[in-house]
């Protein structure tokens, strides 16, 4: 009988990807150059087997690697290379007008160290980042996938967590934000439970100084989709882990985020460090 191939579901769904003219023109001038020329392989989001970046090359010198994933249009890392030159940036975002909307950027402030790759990160990760290479691995504001149903189709899970141990060398940092609070507590479980992960902030920000207790106590995810809500007494809702790093300086507040504020919900910030081995 033919062996069946179960494919784990996608962290994104592509909508709308096609480009605006003055986009299609920033994406021809910038192919091969901000923005990685990769072969796909089966979808237009994977990397075609066999293909690999000389990254040392790519970048024409030896930094310390931040790899974004998820970068939407590019806020936070166009704002993180201009303030760290001597760093280099991979920003990993599978919508191409996002994608656009940055190699623009880079192109009108003359950044160079920033490298986009409009692809699947799961296989930017699995097929062209070596063991080790990354000093910061940063996934701020991922898709939230907040119905039940649609869960599995969250980026951070084990076997993420397992491929961020490998591409983050020892003491590399993994930074993270949602506005879940469910996220939130999936993140700081699934990683702070990794025996490869440390996280710096154990304990911190717990009680009523916690985001999560607010959010319990309110019900604000429930509060901000317009749905009915079920506020916690404090005895209840009060989150006695914490764990919350504070908010991570670098880190700019994207439209995305506004907008996150603007409808009641918290912010998680998030930051484990890779183990020495
Ligand atoms: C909610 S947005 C946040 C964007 C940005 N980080 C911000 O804070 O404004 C999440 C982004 O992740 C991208 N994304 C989701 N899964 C991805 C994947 N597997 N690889 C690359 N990008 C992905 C989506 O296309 C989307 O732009």
């Amino acid at each position: 009988m033919a062996e069946k191939h179960f494919r784990k579901p996608l962290s994104f769904v592509r909508r709308s990807n096609r480009l605006k003219p003055s986009y299609q023109r920033t994406w021809d001038a910038a192919l091969g150059r901000e923005l990685l020329d990769v072969p796909h392989g089966d979808r237009d989001t994977s990397v075609a087997e066999g293909f690999s970046i000389d990254w040392r090359a790519e970048y024409g010198r030896i930094a310390p690697l931040i790899l974004e994933i998820g970068s939407g249009s590019g806020e936070a890392v166009a704002a993180a290379a201009a303030a760290n030159p001597e760093t280099d940036f991979l920003a990993v975002e599978v919508y191409r007008p996002g994608a656009a909307q940055l190699a623009a950027r880079l192109r009108r402030e003359g950044l160079t160290n920033v490298r986009i790759a409009c692809l699947d990160a799961v296989e930017v990760m699995d097929k062209l980042l070596p063991d080790n290479i990354l000093s910061e691995l940063w996934v701020f504001f991922p898709d939230p996938w907040h119905k039940s149903k649609h869960k599995k189709r969250r980026l951070i899970q084990t076997s993420f967590a397992e491929k961020a141990t490998r591409v983050l060398a020892p003491t590399g940092v993994w930074r993270l934000a949602t506005d879940w609070s469910d996220y939130a507590v999936q993140m700081r479980e699934i990683i702070g439970s990794s025996s490869t992960f440390r996280n710096p902030h154990v304990g911190q920000r717990a009680g009523e100084h916690s985001p999560l207790t607010k959010v319990r106590m309110g019900d604000l995810d429930a509060a901000s989709l317009g749905k009915e809500t079920h506020p916690m007494p404090l005895e209840e809702a009060l989150d006695t882990e914490g764990g919350w790093a504070p908010r991570f300086a670098a880190r700019v507040a994207t439209d995305f985020e506004q907008k996150a504020l603007h409808a009641g919900r918290m912010i998680f910030d998030l930051s484990f460090i890779r183990r020495p081995s």
